[in-house]
């Protein structure tokens, strides 16, 4: 069973994570959790980009399995693959022609500019590839090959979204209106998560030395509850949002996110209570709301075939689709189609 692509009526919402690391709560909250949401009014396509992924090396072995993993739970958190195409990056070969064409409209000093850029290459800086810098024009491919129009993604992406824009643009301002120019779709809560024991730096997969600064979202309940009890918070007892209390300012934007409170209710809600009660409701909040995606994940699991068979068929599916938009690139640029 697969999306059905006959509603060419809907807009687009197309967005993708690397099977880099767990899932945390900063990708589910600040991105994925949107995913699911949009389903209602967009046709949706959403992928595992493990193309990226060697950017930064990886265990084969882990990367393997980490990538099938993430397919189930894109499936667990609700995306529906009646209405919805997931697929890996690897399996639609469009993605890294696309990302060849465009890199020749792509200019060495816009992608220098870029911030994720300058932190990898600090981080990994045995290991500055080509891949690491051109990056983003991979992601712009990504985008652009299915006309998407809205892409849901944290804070931290809106650059690489940025860059993409400006490359259909300039593609465009060449050979007519091939590309759909992409908006950011970033929510208004929870766009920058934070880790539990810096909040002042985002909630990062690159963190994993420091388990209880991140909450995975495969975390077993107790564990996750533990981690927010041990979350840092700041001088003075009042919970509220403020410039000076980043660590109750991220606890009060995930428990919104996940409860869909407003920051104003959640507030008075909180007001007079001590941190340590603060930090265990937050904490069994996010337990509670994960535990349905987690027992459909363990389903998924066991389902080996069902899993198999909607990789193959979006698969097919989304070949199909990719090769439409790789073609009629190719005819602009003057690639005879053979
Ligand atoms: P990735 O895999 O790092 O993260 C996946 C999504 O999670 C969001 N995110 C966060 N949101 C809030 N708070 C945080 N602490 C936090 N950490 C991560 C990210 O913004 C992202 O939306 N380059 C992308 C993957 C990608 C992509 C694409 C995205 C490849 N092709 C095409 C959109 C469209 C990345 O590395 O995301």
């Amino acid at each position: 069973m697969a999306m059905d692509v006959s509603d060419v009526k809907k807009k687009i919402s197309y967005s993708a994570m690397q099977p880099t690391g767990l899932p945390h709560l900063g990708n589910y909250l600040g991105a994925l959790k949107n995913w699911v949401s949009l389903q209602d009014e967009y046709r949706c396509i959403y992928c595992i980009a493990n193309l990226h992924s060697i950017t930064v090396r990886q265990d084969p072995v882990n990367l393997r399995k980490r990538t099938r993993d993430l397919f189930m739970l894109y499936l667990a958190m609700g995306i529906d693959p009646k209405r919805s195409l997931l697929y890996f990056q690897s399996a639609v070969p469009p993605h890294a022609e696309l990302a060849w064409i465009l890199n020749c409209y792509t200019y060495m000093g816009e992608l220098g500019r870029m911030t994720q850029y300058k932190d990898k290459s600090q981080k990994h800086s045995d290991n500055i590839n080509a891949g690491l810098f051109s990056y983003p024009v991979l992601m712009s491919a990504d985008i652009l090959l299915y006309s998407s129009d809205v892409v849901p993604i944290g804070e931290d992406q809106r650059q690489h979204l940025e860059i993409c824009r400006d490359i259909a643009s300039r593609f465009n301002n060449i050979y007519g209106d091939v590309f759909v120019v992409p908006e950011a779709y970033i929510g208004k809560i929870a766009a920058r998560v934070m880790g539990l024991q810096e909040p002042e730096k985002k909630m990062s997969k690159s963190d994993g030395d420091n388990e209880n600064n991140l909450v995975y979202l495969l975390d077993k309940p107790e564990v996750i509850i533990s981690k927010f009890k041990r979350a840092v918070t700041d001088s003075g007892n009042e919970i509220k949002y403020a410039p000076d209390k980043p660590g109750i300012s991220n606890l009060l934007s995930i428990y919104c996110a996940v409860t869909g409170e407003k920051p104003e209710a959640a507030e008075s809600k909180f007001a007079g209570k001590g941190y340590g009660d603060f930090k265990l409701i937050v904490g069994e909040t996010v337990a509670e709301s994960v535990r349905p995606i987690q027992q459909k994940f363990n389903e998924l699991s066991k389902n080996k075939d069902y899993v198999d068979a909607l990789i193959r068929s979006n698969t097919e599916q989304t070949n199909a689709l990719a090769q439409r938009m790789l073609t009629k690139v190719k005819k602009k640029v003057g690639f005879p189609i053979v």
